[in-house]
């Protein structure tokens, strides 16, 4: 593939999960976030995908990857075609490979949110252009890029550091884990007994990366960031009752936030169910970083673009 602004050879790359990318780009790619960032509030154009077109297809909700998907390609010079199942053939069984094979042939490149993590891979395996993950059951990597950038923002590396997940094995945790894997810090995890991380999916995996603990205030004690999520993802909702009862110890509150490095952060994905899996006071309280992570969506995924289209500039 010929990148037509600068005629650089660019080898083709997906982004499907987090370890798609190496510490050394994943580093890049949050400076770059940076720079983006700051040209963006100094009101700086910064074009560098003029004429170029992103295709997002969403099979599942979404405000925050839609808005800053779509407001990011603008900003950039691009421009964006949004389909949902409901709006598509997707939507009438035409198959997943098919519709790479259509979609890559008339935009630049796509992101997908989508179910199981095997559908976005058919995807990527017939498209002709870089897919990026947008949220699968398995991983969210777009948002953890978004925290780890927040996390820079206002403590500076996250190497060495303590993060506490408290809540479901789902695509944040896993993904969070794959961060602490490529980047250096330590995982603690917290959930009930049946929604504890997968020992098929974490393998052997040193206590210096994950450990995990029954107590979601032993799972906060010492740590630099606590973070959490919906006790429901989108796809699961028929095991919402189950949930409820299930998770009801494993709210982020303010005693758990004590527990934490009196300078720790507190980030959630969003959207939040305030008196589930956090009180008010914590998600609007001084410690929580919540709307800054929302925000870093937008600067990182266009640097995220940037990078896929255009390479290291
Ligand atoms: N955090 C996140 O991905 O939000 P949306 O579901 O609104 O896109
Ligand atoms: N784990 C949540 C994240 C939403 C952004 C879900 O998959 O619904």
């Amino acid at each position: 593939m010929i990148n037509s602004s600068s005629n650089k050879k660019i080898n083709m790359r997906h982004f499907l999960e987090l370890k798609d990318f190496s510490k050394e780009e994943i580093i890049y790619v949050l400076n770059r976030a940076i720079f983006i960032k700051d040209k963006f509030k100094k009101y700086e154009p910064h074009m560098p995908l003029h004429d170029r077109t992103l295709a997002m297809i969403f099979e599942k909700a979404s405000t925050r990857t839609r808005v800053s998907f779509e407001a990011g390609i603008y900003q950039m010079g691009g421009c964006a075609i949004n389909l949902t199942s409901n709006d598509s053939q997707l939507g009438r069984s035409e198959p997943i490979e098919d519709t790479a094979r259509v979609i890559s042939r008339m935009v630049d490149i796509v992101m997908i949110r989508t179910f199981e993590q095997e559908r976005l891979k058919r995807f990527a395996a017939h498209s002709r252009v870089p897919v990026i993950n947008g949220l699968t059951n398995e991983f969210h990597p777009c948002q953890i890029l978004a925290d780890i950038l927040t996390f820079i923002e206002h403590r500076g590396s996250i190497e060495n550091k303590k993060v506490a997940w408290i809540g479901d094995a789902n695509n944040m945790s896993y993904t969070w884990l794959q961060a602490a894997e490529i980047l250096g810090f330590t995982l603690h995890i917290s959930a009930p007994n049946g929604y504890k991380m997968e020992k098929n999916r974490i393998g052997n995996i040193s206590d210096k990366i994950l450990r995990q603990f029954d107590s979601p205030y032993e799972a906060c004690k010492g740590v630099d960031l606590v973070t959490t999520d919906v006790w429901t993802s989108m796809g699961y909702e028929e095991e919402n009752i189950i949930r409820h009862k299930a998770f009801s110890d494993w709210c982020v509150n303010s005693k758990m936030m004590s527990s934490a490095n009196t300078d720790a952060l507190f980030m959630h994905c969003l959207p939040a169910h305030r008196g589930e899996e956090v009180t008010n006071d914590v998600l609007e309280g001084p410690q929580s970083v919540v709307w800054d992570e929302a925000e870093n969506r937008l600067h990182i995924q266009k640097a995220l673009m940037e990078f896929l289209l255009l390479g290291k500039l």
